[in-house]
């Protein structure tokens, strides 16, 4: 080391936590945080829940107080986007530039960039009155319009567009609210069909219209303002506030820059080190080797995935290779809805339901090869907490005793991993 120390670029939930972690671990060295936006790392989940409905303020959202980040002699950098970036060599440190100009020196390096919004190059996309939603800024522009919106279409029913529609709907201003999706489900990366078509259910019965297998063809306006949204049947939805939340694109540039091995995210394994293990990632920019299982490849994007993670890259830039099992979780709350998962459902080839869909308290448990691989809780958190326990002690549940809901889950939890689902 010469002195110059880590560099973090990115600094949201992950780049953040890289740094607490390395000064948790005993690290004394300089630590540069730098982040394109101007805020200091804040909390994004509430940005399209209690932020947008005004329940939560602007001043509860950052993760930190300023006095943390002297007190811990961490160089944050707010408003400086890094657009080049160079390793340390023979010839000395590593060099990284900023848009503005600037320069900053390190050692070892972390990459923490997270995702993007995807954009839709439709026509008209450029209209005013159309938002998105990942960043502050982006939901104090939403958070401003929506109390005055009449028409509010969501382009989109994943987590974002949903938890959005609920929040446009309680605020008083808006006439309809209309979710469309191009996939024939709801939340199609994330849960299993009859999650999907309970929440189709749930949202209409609270009156946003939820269009499926649709597709926009254009955005239309008037004097520069959206006016409609046109679908490809020839639908035209009146539009005057139209939210995209189409998914996210995982930032690969600085990676692809330093010729790091890039597939859908920045590839990482299981100690956070990428194809140049002097080069640590973590969070939703990266694609990652199964929490639990370390098989196969996933792109995880959630707060406890970045804590995680970005605690293994702390160790592994400190030389410290531990091996880590963590059970990912997720929630999203729309509305009045607590949807709270825990485990990856993928590869799933049977699930238990429990509870009452008609009284939306309810979860399922999903298994593969007669393995408990997660949960999907509505309304029934002590059924999420039980699967998140189980799967973290490499337990399972009897498929067949957990559909008697009210046995509680926590006592079925056994250490014997049951073979074969019943069918
Ligand atoms: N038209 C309509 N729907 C589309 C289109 C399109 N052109 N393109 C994609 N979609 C749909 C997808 O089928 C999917 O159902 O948009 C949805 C996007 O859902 P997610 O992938 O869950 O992404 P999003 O809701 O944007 O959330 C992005 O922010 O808060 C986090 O956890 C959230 O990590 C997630 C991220």
């Amino acid at each position: 080391m010469s002195g110059n120390g880590t560099l973090i670029i990115g600094a949201s939930q992950a780049g953040l936590q890289l740094a607490v972690s390395l000064r948790q671990l005993g690290d004394t060295a300089p630590i540069t945080l730098v982040g394109a936006e101007t805020h200091p790392p804040y909390q994004r989940p509430p940005l399209s829940k209690e932020f947008l409905t005004g329940t939560a303020g602007p001043d509860t959202l950052a993760l930190r107080t300023p006095a943390f980040y002297t007190d811990n002699r961490i160089d944050l950098v707010c408003g400086e986007r890094i657009t080049a970036v160079a390793l340390p060599g023979p010839a000395g440190a590593g060099l990284a530039a900023t848009a503005s100009g600037r320069e900053l020196r390190f050692d070892r390096l972390a990459l923490t960039v997270g995702a993007r919004p995807r954009r839709l190059p439709l026509p008209g996309a450029g209209l005013d009155g159309i938002c998105r939603l990942r960043d502050h800024a982006d939901a104090a522009d939403l958070r401003r319009r929506l109390p005055s919106a009449r028409h509010v279409v969501v382009v989109g029913g994943g987590f974002i567009g949903l938890e959005a529609a609920a929040a446009a709907r309680a605020l008083a201003g808006a006439a309809s609210v209309t979710v469309v999706e191009a996939a024939d489900r709801l939340m199609g990366r994330a849960v299993a069909p009859v999650v999907s078509e309970f929440y189709r259910r749930a949202h209409q019965r609270r009156g946003t219209e939820v269009r499926l297998a649709t597709a926009v063809a254009a955005f239309e306006g008037a004097g520069g303002r959206v006016t409609a949204v046109r679908l490809t049947d020839g639908t035209l939805l009146p539009a005057d506030l139209v939210l995209v939340g189409a998914g996210v694109v995982p930032r690969t540039e600085l990676a692809e820059q330093l010729g790091l091995a890039v597939d859908g995210g920045i590839v990482v394994d299981a100690y956070a080190r990428t194809s140049d293990p002097s080069v640590v990632a973590a969070g939703d920019c990266t694609t990652r080797p199964h929490p639990l299982t370390g098989e196969g490849r996933f792109r995880l994007e959630s707060v406890q995935n970045a804590i995680a993670q970005a605690q293994v890259a702390a160790a592994t830039l400190l030389g410290r290779f531990e091996e880590t099992r963590t059970v990912p979780w997720f929630w999203s709350y729309q509305g009045d809805l607590k949807l709270q998962m825990a485990g990856l459902s993928a590869g799933h080839d049977g699930y238990v339901v429990r509870g009452s869909l008609d009284d939306e308290k309810f979860s399922v448990l999903y298994y593969g090869h007669g393995r408990l691989l997660a949960v999907d809780a509505v309304n029934r958190p002590a059924d999420y907490m039980a699967v998140r326990k189980a799967l973290g002690d490499g337990a399972t549940i009897d498929p067949d005793r957990a559909r008697d809901a009210e046995v509680p889950l926590k006592s079925l939890i056994t250490t014997r991993v049951e073979a074969g689902l019943p069918a």
